[in-house]
């Protein structure tokens, strides 16, 4: 089938060139001069395309005043002009095909407004409201313009693996992957535990927390590369931020410290708001009317914003001193909660703040130890509204000063064996980080939930299609 997408139908504008349009009714209203007026979508962008519908159509009263929102239809016409307010043109069909009817008593998606908690419920159907349409359309280009991002600076494209038996942030929220018959697993004889030996790899197998250890490697090879693949956390966290199973982009950069690590999170979140100010305006619109007010105004600001830099230690002094009572009170030492980044982002700084050089207690055993002995070289990047956005570190190079704090955290060296080699054999400064591409798509969208800015979120009791 040939045909023209909507949203080229209307950017071309009036012509006598024939086309032809497919997509969903949103609406179908009748006049009284035996005429229909029908708003189709076909998801290629926010606005709709009025169809004129004569009565003198061969199926008119036979389908055409059949026709409810949800129902999909081909339509072949011309545009014009259109004489009413409210559209600029609109299709005068010719020939309108009906490819499936649908029945409004028992379509969930009616002409009045449905709640997000509900829409979740009918996620298989979402993508076809003004809001997931434009929230799929934004995600898309978010992920072209990362690619975009990368390959213009000549990252390579690394795939890490999905099925890993290393625990990379070491914070034990892993789900396992087991071929083993749950009722009846294999047991050790005299420990009685379950014999792992005699699954699917021979070992315990997870999914992955992180693709970044993998990424080291071709680092380590290639000089700069990056992921953009699912992870998975079984963390029991029913927040508006988290997701059991999201995507994240992790870049690696050989030859690299910390401060060149954070200058690579400012280039890439700046340029991911610059391409998508320009891809996709209407969406932006949309969001900024319907969802947030003053979104496109934050999102332009922060296009071209310089971003805060600030050590731990002062990001808590600051919350130390700071004229509002926190839940969770900061000194130092502590892990910053998500109100702590929120007040630095929001109320302090206004805008995006880098915070690094964390204590090594919180953060994961890869991160290089400062001479101070007791920070290690990460940053956070935190954003308004959202807070932590992307976390990242330049990795401890020092094959002794790796091992012992591998071992310090009850852990055994030969369990990363491969990982020390990298340290063993051509060991050199490198750093990197991980973006959560759906807290970005979340920031830049606006919408309240992290839920709805993923096709189908997996969380806490709740795995549903
Ligand atoms: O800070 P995290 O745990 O860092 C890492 O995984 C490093 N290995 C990254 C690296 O250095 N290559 O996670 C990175 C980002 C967070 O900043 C957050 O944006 C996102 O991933 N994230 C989540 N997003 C949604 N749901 C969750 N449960 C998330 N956990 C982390
Ligand atoms: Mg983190």
């Amino acid at each position: 089938m040939k045909r023209r997408l909507i949203r080229d139908a209307l950017a071309y504008g009036a012509s006598d060139q024939e086309i032809t349009v497919a997509g969903w009714v949103r609406t179908r209203r009748d006049s009284k001069a035996g005429l229909s007026f029908i708003e189709l979508n076909d998801g290629s962008c926010q606005a709709n395309l009025q169809i004129l519908a004569p009565a003198t159509l061969a199926n008119y009263e036979s389908e055409v005043i059949r026709l409810h929102p949800g129902a999909s239809i081909k339509v072949k016409g011309r545009i014009q002009v259109s004489p009413a307010a409210g559209q600029a043109v609109e299709l005068l069909a010719e020939e309108l095909t009906v490819l499936g009817f649908c029945d409004p008593l028992q379509y969930p998606l009616g002409k009045s407004r449905i709640s997000f908690e509900r829409l979740r419920e009918v996620a298989h159907l979402r993508a076809r409201t003004n809001t997931f349409g434009a929230v799929t359309r934004v995600r898309n280009a978010l992920a072209f313009a990362t690619h975009r991002f990368f390959q213009e600076r000549d990252f390579y494209y690394f795939n890490a693996p999905i099925i890993t038996s290393s625990d990379c942030e070491g914070a034990g929220q892993m789900f396992q992957v087991t071929t083993l018959n749950l009722d009846k697993p294999p047991r050790n004889k005299e420990t009685g535990a379950v014999d792992f030996s005699q699954d699917f790899f021979s070992r315990p197998t997870y999914l992955t927390v992180s693709g970044q250890l993998e990424a080291e490697t071709h680092a380590c090879a290639l000089g700069n590369v990056y992921t953009f693949g699912p992870t998975f956390r079984a963390e029991n966290s029913n927040t508006t931020r988290h997701l059991a199973e999201f995507w994240m982009i992790e870049p690696e950069m050989a030859f690299a410290d910390l401060s060149d690590n954070a200058d690579l999170a400012e280039d890439f979140l700046r340029s991911l708001l610059r391409q998508l100010l320009e891809r996709c305006p209407d969406d932006l619109k949309f969001f900024d009317q319907r969802i947030e007010k003053g979104l496109l105004d934050t999102l332009t600001r922060l296009s071209t914003a310089e971003f805060t830099r600030i050590t731990y230690t002062e990001a808590i002094e600051l919350l130390e001193k700071a004229p509002v009572s926190f839940e969770f009170k900061p000194y130092w030492g502590a892990d910053l909660q998500s109100e702590h980044e929120r007040y630095l982002a929001e109320k302090l700084f206004h805008g995006p703040v880098i915070v690094m050089n964390y204590p090594k207690e919180i953060k994961a055993f890869y991160m290089r130890l400062n001479d101070d002995g007791k920070t290690v070289a990460a940053m956070d990047v935190l954003l308004p509204t959202v807070g932590e956005i992307i976390g990242g570190s330049q990795r401890e190079d020092r094959l002794d000063v790796l091992e012992a704090r591998i071992r310090e955290i009850g852990m055994q060296p030969e369990d990363y064996w491969w990982y020390c080699d990298l340290r063993r054999f051509g060991s050199v400064p490198h750093a990197g980080f991980g973006l959560g591409f759906e807290r970005m798509v979340r920031f830049c969208t606006g919408m309240g939930n992290i839920r709805d800015v993923i096709p189908f979120p997996r969380t806490p009791q709740n795995a549903d299609f």
